[in-house]
């Protein structure tokens, strides 16, 4: 009697049939290795709460280019960490500001190295919120449109400086229109918006808010990020910056919103990039340092599940320790 007909074990049975079968790969080819980059010299300070990254200086930062580009990671996002913050995050849109000057010297160093460069004002902001701050009798409150003009200059002065990529991650209505204007209008036609286009008003960014300082000082960021229960919703958000003219969406954070993930893939046909976000990163370090889980197998499953769920691209504080085991893995 053949009993049961049906044995899926048959292509599970060696390393070779399951080689075989495989449908979903993982590259180093789908990595953005993000880098904080700040003010001052002979910095190379980790940041308590996310093991193993760092704050760089510019005079130590080759030291982590070097890695990045030796492991064949081909793209970077750059945070900056200015030291002057004032109301309207004037250090965002300064030519010598932190990012500015960061990105001209990666390029110097590595002129292939693709520069996606995070578009915001939160660092830059003396009250950390991603936009200018209107104060009324009705309390205070995010103002948009102003905040787009001063998001289109920081954007264009980062094109100037090298980055090959514009990635707002504000959440104001209307930034990629504002900010494919002021790029066209400035000769960088050609320069791609990878808009933060489903950024959910998330706790996984709780150990970035330290590493960048950019914890707002009063309220929170959900008259602008996005409620955490909406999936419909996601899908005008995406609609809005497609029609805008975005060559990428972004979906962030990334292990809680595989759903959202998986509904872009199956409805645009732009690149789809999935943010694992700082506190997805602690997480699993913390565990790790504990000797609870084995980082290299849960590092590597959570990254094969982000593609699986439609993602392109992973933007990851992983990146390099992934880039590694995967080169071993060959
Ligand atoms: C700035 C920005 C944030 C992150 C990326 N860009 C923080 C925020 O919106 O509060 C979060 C990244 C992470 O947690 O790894 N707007
Ligand atoms: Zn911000």
């Amino acid at each position: 009697m053949a009993y049961p007909l049906v044995r899926h074990r048959r292509l599970r049975s060696t390393a070779g049939l399951r080689n075989l079968v495989r449908e979903t790969m993982i590259s180093v080819n789908d990595f953005i290795a993000p880098i904080f980059v700040t003010e001052g010299t002979g910095i190379k300070d980790e940041i308590a709460s996310m093991p193993g990254v760092y704050h760089w200086s510019l005079d130590t930062l080759e030291q982590e280019l070097s890695e990045i580009v030796g492991l064949g990671i081909q793209s970077i996002l750059l945070f900056g960490v200015p030291d002057h913050k004032d109301a309207t995050g004037t250090s965002a849109f300064d030519d010598n500001g932190i990012v500015q000057r960061a990105a001209r010297k990666i390029k110097a160093l590595y002129p292939e190295l693709v520069i996606v460069a995070d578009t915001c004002l939160c660092q830059f902001t003396d009250h950390g919120h991603c936009g200018v701050v209107h104060t009324s009798d009705c309390g205070a409150e995010i103002g948009n449109d102003e905040s787009l003009e001063l998001l289109a200059k920081a954007a264009v002065s980062q094109a100037k400086a090298g980055a090959d990529i514009i990635a707002p991650s504000n959440m104001m209505d209307g930034f990629v229109t504002a900010i494919r204007q002021a790029l066209d209008d400035a000769g960088f036609a050609n320069t791609p918006i990878m808009s933060y286009a489903v950024k959910y008003s998330s706790a996984y960014y709780g150990p970035f808010r330290e590493a960048a300082h950019s914890t707002p000082q009063f309220g929170d960021r959900k008259t602008y990020q996005m409620d955490p229960a909406n999936a419909r919703e996601a899908l005008r958000e995406a609609q809005s910056d497609v029609d805008e003219g975005a060559d990428f969406l972004m979906v962030k954070p990334g292990l809680a919103y595989l759903d959202i993930v998986r509904m872009l893939r199956d409805r645009y046909s732009l690149p789809i990039v999935i943010y694992n976000v700082s506190a997805e990163y602690s997480m699993v370090k913390a565990a790790a340092m504990q000797g609870w889980i084995d980082e290299r197998a849960i590092v590597l499953e959570t990254l094969t599940g982000m593609k699986r769920a439609g993602a392109d691209l992973i933007i990851t504080y992983h990146a390099k320790d992934a880039a590694r085991w995967l080169k071993e893995n060959e």
